[in-house]
């Protein structure tokens, strides 16, 4: 049994099948894994052709960001089959990657695991033909996992790795009610705010393709998360009661999201997207929000009070997913079209709770 795994890892499909056949030899308690990603910023810079330092700059930062995200979600994937894993990210200048991996596997690591391919496109940037020399050059036994075909290894890495994630839980044996692990939310970056507010708009047609982990986090943070210490949150809200919860309804089910733990409650493990409006586009975008107002939270208000303070709450946190979407490129739009009574019985509210008002995010068509 091996006490210690490096796996490269570049969030390619062969990546992750060498990181499951890691957690298969891994013991869960002795085995240490760790998680290692190589960006070379020559091969970057080669890749690009970027002239301009600026738009370099901004390239790398977007790598930067790529890399922690893959990260992040094999991370996860390996926490949910109970190993918890470290993870480096590795910049290097003038190295092969293959070089970078060998320097980091001579550090008392017993193994290292790893894919025979990287990622189509941009193989020059992460593993690719490192592969071999990794396996000439170490001093530890390397384990190359070749290319399978399986259900999930499909192009593009982000879908690949969401079904993935879907996949491990089923592996971890985690119950269909368990609550959804997101990955930790980036709280810094980001479009600066002008010129969020210059693009923030409403857009009512939608791509299918689900959103991935990371950008379903950083969405649900940037609109009602934790921001300071004390239970405090990115959007105000009437009176320091907290009064709205967000559903989050997608095509793999419907879930409450709980911002202390920032994850996922299962409420449904139906489909309910299309059950949030009036609108066709509704039942085809990846994410419909609903905002869900815990009038029995608003003691002493009159009804008619209630749904407007209420209302007034989710339109601030409907603001923030706006701006957050406007940030990121993404396309949604805040909606009261829906049938409030049915959406309550759909979503089994409990007396005193009731819908507000919903809102789409997805990708705008290309
Ligand atoms: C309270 C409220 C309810 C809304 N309901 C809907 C809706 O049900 N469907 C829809 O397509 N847009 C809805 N919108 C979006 C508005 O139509 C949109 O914000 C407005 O036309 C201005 O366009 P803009 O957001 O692109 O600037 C709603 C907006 C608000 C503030």
């Amino acid at each position: 049994m091996f006490s210690n795994i490096l796996v490269p890892f570049d969030g390619s499909s062969t990546a992750e099948n060498a990181l499951h056949v890691a957690i298969g030899l891994a013991d869960r308690k002795a085995t240490k894994l760790t998680l290692l990603y190589i960006l070379n910023e020559y091969a970057a810079i080669g890749e690009m052709q970027m002239a301009s330092p600026s738009l370099y700059l901004t390239h790398m930062e977007g790598l930067r960001r790529h890399g922690n995200e893959v990260l992040e979600e094999a991370r996860i994937i390996a926490a949910s089959a109970g190993i918890e894993a470290r993870v480096i990210l590795c910049e290097t200048r003038v190295r092969r990657a293959a070089d970078a991996i060998c320097e980091e596997a001579a550090k008392g690591y017993d193994a290292v695991i790893m894919g025979t391919h990287g990622r189509r496109g941009l193989q020059k940037l992460m593993l690719g033909s490192d592969a071999e020399r990794v396996s000439r050059a170490c001093t530890i036994p390397v384990l190359l996992v070749p290319q399978v075909s399986t259900p999930y290894a499909i192009d593009s890495p982000f879908e690949s790795m969401a079904q993935h994630l879907e996949a491990a839980r089923i592996r971890a044996r985690i119950p269909d009610d368990a609550p959804r692990v997101l990955p930790k939310p980036r709280m810094e970056g980001g479009m600066p705010l002008l010129s969020a507010l210059k693009l923030r708009r409403s857009v009512r047609t939608f791509q299918s393709r689900p959103l991935q982990p990371q950008i379903l986090s950083d969405l649900l943070w940037a609109a009602f998360g934790i921001n300071r210490p004390g239970d405090n949150r990115t959007a105000p809200y009437w009176r320091h009661v907290k009064v709205i919860e967000i559903y989050v309804t997608t095509a793999e089910g419907t879930w409450v999201y709980e911002p202390a733990r920032h994850r996922l409650l299962p409420c449904s493990t139906e489909d309910l997207r299309d059950r949030t409006g009036t609108q066709d586009f509704v039942a085809l975008a990846p994410v419909n929000l609903v905002y869900v107002a815990h009038g029995e939270r608003m003691t002493n208000l009159s009804m008619q009070d209630q749904r407007i303070y209420a209302g007034v709450d989710a339109a601030f946190i409907g603001q923030n997913v706006y701006l957050f979407c406007a940030s990121e490129g993404l396309a949604c739009v805040f909606r009261g079209a829906l049938d409030p009574v049915m959406l309550a019985r759909t979503l089994n509210l409990p007396e005193g709770q009731f819908v507000t008002f919903a809102q789409t995010v997805g990708f705008a068509p290309m």
